[in-house]
Parts: structure tokens; C-alpha cells; sequence
């Protein structure tokens, strides 16, 4: 019989309760957590192609910066997101193909993608370095990779300690999410032409989740 989780790619453990949740709890919250990082985004995400990669599509938080009229291809291995970003993509009047594989193994050519977009999933690949080379991969040379992060709080900082008390209750829940990545080492080292890095806090009651990055590299 196929189920959800039996779709799910070689790389990706799909778990039916929380793979459930995480896409309800992104259904419900997308919209409030989208406010706090609208600007960064409007700027990470400005002036895309017609044809977008995106990266842990999720729910569709990104449809709403897409132009009308785009060519997305999500890369989300999650099946438990697949129904909801059709719904999303449908209404958004966006042209959506899934591909149900891991950032780290991407099913896409060599330079063939003018621009990928991904907002909190670095956090919560298996191999971030992995998956930035794969994007560096498929880009062409000048493509863009516009990302909206949350990553590590400076060391010895009330925020930092939150991060590591809650690393392994907040990892169950959000299906392997860190918030001790230092993402900003681990993209300007990607092997990028040039990188841009907008650090940023947003103020919510989920304080592991306050300490933000957005930008762009080039390829
Ligand atoms: C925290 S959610 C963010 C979803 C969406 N981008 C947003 O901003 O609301 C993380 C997403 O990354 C996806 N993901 C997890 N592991 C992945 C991997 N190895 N490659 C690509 N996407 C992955 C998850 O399925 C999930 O949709």
C-alpha cells in the first residue's frame, strides 16, 4: 500500500505524527513567522527569474514572493508538505513540480537553475555543507541563492544558552532543527563568488528562534 511515509526519498526519514504537525504547525504559524522576516526576504528574494529552485518549499511560506505567472520547481523530501503546497501553489497561481528528493543529492543538471530560494532549512538538512555545494552545483555561473536563516546567537548570550538547554526537545519536535548552526561560517566557505549576509533578530516568545541571517551568494 502506498502511504505518505513510504514516498518519502533515501535520506529522509518521514515520521507520520510529526511530519503531520510540522505541516500543520507551518499551515498555522507560517503566516506570523513570515511577518518577522518579510523585509530580509523582500530583499533575498527580490527580481527572480521566471523558473525558481527552492529548497524545503514546505507549505508554500515563499509562493508569496514569487512573480506571477513563475515556474517553481520544490525540492521537499517531506511528504507530509505535499498536499498543502499544491493547495498553496494552486491558489498562488504558481506552476509547482515536487521533487521528492534530499537537498544533499538534488535531481537537477549542472548549471541549469538562474535562482534558488530556501528559508529555514539549512537549520534542519543533514549535511548544510552538502546541500551548499549541491546549490552551487546546479546554479549557473551568476545565479543566486537567496536565503532567509535562523542560525546560533553570539556565544555566552541568554539567547545562546536557550538554544542549547532546548537542542533536543526542539529537534524531536521540528523533525531535526538546530538552532546552534553557524550558518553565516558555513555559507561564506561554500565556495561562493560572493556572499552578502544581513544579520537580524526578530522578537518572539520562541526565544532559540530569535537570531536570524538573510542574503544571497552568488555563484
Ligand atoms: C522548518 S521547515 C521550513 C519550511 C519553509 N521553507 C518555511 O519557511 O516555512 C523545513 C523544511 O525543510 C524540509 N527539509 C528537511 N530536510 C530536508 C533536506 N534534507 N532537503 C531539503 N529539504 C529538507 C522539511 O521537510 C521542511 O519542509
Amino acid at each position: 500500500m502506498t502511504t505518505p511515509r513510504s514516498l518519502a526519498p533515501e535520506g529522509f526519514e518521514a515520521n507520520p505524527a510529526r511530519g503531520r504537525f510540522n505541516s500543520m504547525f507551518f499551515s498555522v504559524m507560517g503566516g506570523y513567522i513570515d511577518w518577522h522576516m518579510r523585509k530580509r526576504k523582500m530583499k533575498a528574494f527580490a527580481d527572480l527569474p521566471p523558473k525558481v529552485v527552492e529548497l524545503g518549499s514546505g507549505v508554500g511560506a515563499n509562493l508569496r514572493y514569487l512573480p506571477a505567472g513563475v515556474q517553481l520547481i520544490a525540492v521537499e523530501p517531506n511528504p507530509y508538505m505535499h498536499a498543502r503546497l499544491r493547495r498553496a501553489a494552486r491558489r498562488s497561481g504558481v506552476e509547482l513540480e515536487i521533487r521528492s528528493v534530499v537537498g544533499e543529492r538534488i535531481d537537477l543538471p549542472d548549471a541549469g537553475t538562474e535562482a534558488v530560494i530556501s528559508s529555514l532549512v539549512l537549520c534542519t538538512v543533514s549535511d548544510p555543507a552538502a546541500v551548499l555545494a549541491e546549490i552551487r552545483r546546479i546554479l549557473l555561473p551568476g545565479g543566486r541563492f537567496g536565503f532567509a536563516e535562523h542560525v546560533a546567537a553570539k556565544p555566552r548570550t541568554p539567547t545562546r544558552w536557550s538554544q542549547r538547554i532546548l537542542r533536543r526537545p526542539w529537534a524531536w519536535v521540528f523533525e531535526g532543527c538546530s538552532c546552534e548552526r553557524d550558518l553565516t561560517s558555513l555559507i561564506a566557505s561554500a565556495g561562493f563568488t560572493s556572499v552578502e549576509v544581513d544579520p537580524y533578530r526578530i522578537h518572539t516568545p520562541f526565544v532559540p528562534f530569535n537570531t536570524h541571517i538573510a542574503g544571497t551568494a552568488i555563484a
